[in-house]
């Protein structure tokens, strides 16, 4: 299969966001809205990206990486200047070149595959996505002749007030036949309101050639562009919804969309259940058959099947099948909890491994901790990791069962089926089986095998 090459415009300045940011690495859904663009590209076929860079080009490159080819724009002078600067990686091409922009993250797969297939039935020297809206302000519009087909497009700046009526607009995608966009390019102007060399006159020039230009219609969601903070949070909510409804066909019950954050990339299983009033952040990947909220966040969470997470905040930590956590539970980054382990009220916990069926309920600090299975921690136990100047690891093997409000200053381990008791600081090891009560704790006897 013939790779098609793809040009992103990502070099403008953004300046209506009102940002030392660069506009295409401002976040949808926990992405920069250039990555969605070049993600309907991947699904779109076989693409060759090309992204055009150069306000913040360093930060560009390294939020997106290396899948891509850059060419950067020195000054920002206009669309049809950026797609100039791709024209070198383009001459050996004869076959079609797509031409997206990097503001306008919620363009489909669908839509471009439709648009190649256009340009592929028609031969057309051009074919750009048009869309109908409400709202055109800030858009570039297109006009159509008495026959209905595309006469002219006109930038906002630059219109008539009767063209400002239009509705119909121009969404800034477009698939050329490459020779007729590198034919149109040396002949773009800056003989316009805004002194720039416009992209839509290299189609306005290939119809003044009188060569075949052709329009798709696209809907009016996916057409939007973000040009301010308040188009960022339109899209957001559009992106948004657009995730969840991938879920929920997928088999997942989401109660209240409306409050609930999902980020792009996110995995959930069949039959989990999100409450109201949950997000779920980068990376997360949920199992099967979870009750995920109300109130729960996750951050780089990975979470096995039957998992319950109330009212609790998890970050970058696995969990165990059929574990419950929360309400109220901290897991700060780094824990490995077991299966059906119960996380209970007020427990923090921070890189802590945690063995099957073990219980942390009321009021607990476990960090730098590493929990055998069907250990019992009694409320408000406290792991001392720090003395002040570095972290030291507790040990509790099987079995042990740790007293209410016992501080255990690390280093330290407590042998298989140790005991402490309430309110006993523990300062050195307890051997197995070992009952060490008090204020330091001492060893008073060792509990029977049956015990
Ligand atoms: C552009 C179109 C307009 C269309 C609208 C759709 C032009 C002249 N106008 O207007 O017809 O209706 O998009 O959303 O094409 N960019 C560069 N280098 C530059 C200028 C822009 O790379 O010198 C990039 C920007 O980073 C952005 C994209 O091109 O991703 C579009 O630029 P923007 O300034 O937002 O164009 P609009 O005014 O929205
Ligand atoms: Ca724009």
């Amino acid at each position: 299969m013939v790779v098609i090459p793809a040009v992103v415009l990502a070099a403008g300045v953004g300046k209506r966001m009102r940002s030392a940011r660069p506009k295409v690495l401002h976040t949808l859904c926990g992405r920069p809205m250039l990555w969605f663009v070049l993600e309907a590209l991947r699904e779109a076929g076989e693409v060759a990206p090309i992204v055009v860079i150069g306000h913040g080009a360093d930060h560009v490159r390294r939020a997106i990486g290396d899948g891509v080819r850059y060419v950067e724009q020195p000054e920002p002078l206009g669309t049809g200047h950026a797609v100039m600067q791709a024209a070198p990686l383009l001459r050996d091409t004869d076959g079609p070149v797509i031409v997206l922009f990097g503001d306008t993250p919620l363009i489909t797969p669908q839509t471009l595959r439709r648009l190649l297939e256009h340009q592929r039935a028609t031969g057309a020297a051009a074919v750009l996505t048009s869309a109908v809206v409400d709202d055109p302000t800030g858009y570039g519009r297109v006009l159509r002749g008495g026959d209905g087909r595309v006469a002219g497009l006109v930038e906002e700046a630059d219109c008539t007030s009767a063209q400002r009526a239009v509705r119909e607009i121009n969404a800034g995608a477009y698939v050329f036949r490459t020779p007729d966009l590198l034919e149109a390019l040396p002949h773009l102007t800056r003989d316009n309101a805004q002194g720039e060399f416009y992209l839509p006159d290299a189609v306005l020039w290939l119809l003044r050639q009188g060569r075949c230009v052709e329009a798709v219609e696209g809907n009016p969601e996916e057409v939007l562009g973000i040009n301010s903070r308040r188009h960022l949070a339109h899209v957001e909510g559009v992106m948004r919804a657009r995730i969840l409804d991938r879920l929920m066909d997928a088999g997942v019950t989401v109660v209240d969309p409306a409050t609930t954050f999902v980020h792009a990339g996110v995995e959930v299983g069949q039959d989990t259940v999100i409450h109201p009033f949950s997000t779920l952040g980068e990376e997360t990947r949920v199992g099967q058959d979870c009750v995920i909220g109300p109130h729960a966040h996750l951050i780089g969470a990975r979470v096995g099947d039957e998992v319950t997470i109330l009212a609790s905040t998890v970050e970058h930590s696995e969990i165990g099948e059929g574990t419950t956590i929360g309400p109220y539970a901290h897991l700060r980054p780094g824990n490995v909890i077991g299966r059906r382990v119960e996380i209970g009220n007020y427990a923090e916990l921070k890189n802590a491994r945690v063995g099957d069926h073990t219980k942390i309920h009321h009021m607990s600090y476990i960090g730098d901790a590493v929990l055998g299975a069907r250990v019992n921690i009694g409320a408000g136990t406290v792991t001392c990791n720090f003395d002040g100047r570095a972290k030291h690891v507790t040990h509790i093997e099987d079995e042990v069962f740790i007293g209410s409000d016992t501080m255990l200053v690390a280093p330290i381990r407590l042998g298989r089926g140790a005991v402490t008791g309430a309110g006993s600081v523990v300062t050195k090891d307890v051997p197995p089986r070992g009952v060490a009560v008090g204020v330091p704790a001492r060893v008073i006897r060792y509990r029977a095998k049956d015990e």
